[in-house]
């Protein structure tokens, strides 16, 4: 089924993924190619992405066929929003309100000033005059879709301009220098990205819902077998020493008005609570079993205690969240997944997911290996014992088919 997943020459700034920066987002033609092969195969009605991130395969299932229902969750507001526009589109007056942006730029009748915690830490102040403009001229875009498009565009016009760098999702400031020679691009950047690339946002899909919420909370009201192809890639670890989603978001969702935000109210609270909200971040009353035990403990005992309490904390989130998955998936578990390294040892995330799943009632159509061309997590992230650590530079693709099924095909 998946003999090249390489997809060296495939450049995401041709497609609509390539339309806005999220960390860690999945190849959209290898989920494309997945999705192709079990819909040209099955009758698919559903297809649910639980970590949905920036939306790539939730889109890439749309593009193949606009009927199949997608269901998505995301703790991240910004993932939420992201992947919103992707499905949503824009209006067909969308060149009428970039018109509208640009006169009220030319004659502001107002600025409504905004602020959040240490934002003269992050934004230079003619940055932050520039952008209150910019965002007042939005605030007056009545169309919905519209709207959220233009906070969409100015998610990288944000990050470009503001005082981080743009080599780690961290927020991490740049040097003095570098922020004092920094060009301000905010309106041109914004203006020239919301006409370049509306052409990728000319459709609607009208068979969507996606829940901004942490996955544990909706996960169990879905009943048996809701859908067809669960497609999903999780967090290798916990977001504050793997990818901190939630702080490379908090600079946007500290500028969009919370009334175009998906909220339920504490995501603003601090720079850090969406990663310690997020999976593995946070203790939770989920107990092991013993076979989900005896997955990990080889690892355990190789790592300090420190560390051990860290990663049983996330495995008891991963292993609810795999129940959990197994039991509302009906057909396929297509999963992508890398190993990450604790105290210097690799923890094999691919092969505790294979023991998992065969034992829970799915057995394997195919695993493949993908190097990963280009990362902005280094591939030596940190110094352990003064030796370098390496990062994680493969992925891995599982498709699990659950018992029982009979494909009307069989794959090639
Ligand atoms: C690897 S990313 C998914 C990237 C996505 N596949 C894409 O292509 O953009 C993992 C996502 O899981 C989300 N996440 C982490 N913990 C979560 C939780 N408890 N509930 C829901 N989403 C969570 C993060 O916000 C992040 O967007």
């Amino acid at each position: 089924m998946l003999d090249d997943i390489d997809f060296k020459d495939y450049k995401k700034k041709d497609d609509i993924h390539g339309t806005v920066l999220y960390p860690a987002v999945m190849v959209a033609p290898v989920q494309k190619k997945i999705l192709k092969d079990i819909i040209s195969k099955n009758k698919i009605v559903s297809i649910f992405d639980p970590f949905h991130g920036s939306g790539t395969a939730l889109y890439e299932a749309f593009e193949i066929s606009p009927e199949i229902h997608l269901v998505g969750c995301d703790i991240n507001p910004l993932a939420n929003l992201i992947t919103r526009v992707k499905l949503q589109g824009v209006s067909q007056f969308i060149f009428r309100d970039i018109k509208k942006i640009e006169d009220y730029i030319k004659k502001p009748d107002g600025i409504y000033e905004y602020s959040f915690p240490n934002i003269k830490k992050w934004f230079r102040p003619d940055i932050t005059d520039s952008l209150a403009l910019l965002r007042t001229a939005i605030m007056d875009i009545t169309s919905d879709r519209n709207r959220l498009y233009f906070w969409y565009i100015l998610l990288d016009v944000i990050r470009f301009n503001s005082n981080t760098r743009s080599s780690t999702y961290k927020l991490h400031i740049k040097e003095n220098d570098k922020i004092e020679s920094m060009q301000n691009t905010v309106i041109d950047m914004f203006l020239s990205a919301a006409k370049m690339n509306v052409n990728k946002f000319k459709h609607k899909s009208d068979n969507f819902i996606l829940y901004k919420n942490d996955i544990f909370d909706i996960i169990k009201h879905f009943r048996k077998n809701t859908f067809d192809i669960s497609i999903t890639s999780p967090p290798y670890g916990e977001n504050a020493t793997t990818v901190p989603y939630g702080q490379f978001s908090m600079l946007s969702l500290y500028t969009i008005p919370e009334y175009d935000l998906e909220l339920e109210g504490w995501e603003l609270d601090n720079y850090s609570i969406i990663d310690n909200r997020s999976m593995g971040g946070s203790e939770k009353s989920i107990s092991l079993t013993d076979f989900e035990l005896s997955l990990i403990k080889d690892y355990l005992s190789l790592i300090s205690i420190r560390k051990q309490k860290k990663v049983i904390r996330y495995f008891k989130d991963y292993f609810y969240f795999l129940r959990e998955l197994c039991r509302v998936t009906k057909k396929y578990v297509v999963l992508t997944l890398g190993n990450r390294t604790v105290d210097r040892i690799e923890i094999n995330l691919v092969e505790i997911t294979k023991k998992f799943l065969e034992k829970n009632g799915y057995k394997n159509i195919s695993s493949v290996m993908r190097n990963i061309p280009r990362k902005r997590t280094p591939r030596v992230t940190s110094n352990v014992y003064q030796k370098p650590v390496n990062s994680m530079n493969y992925e891995y693709v599982l498709i699990y088919e659950k018992n029982n099924v009979t494909p009307d095909r069989e794959f090639s």
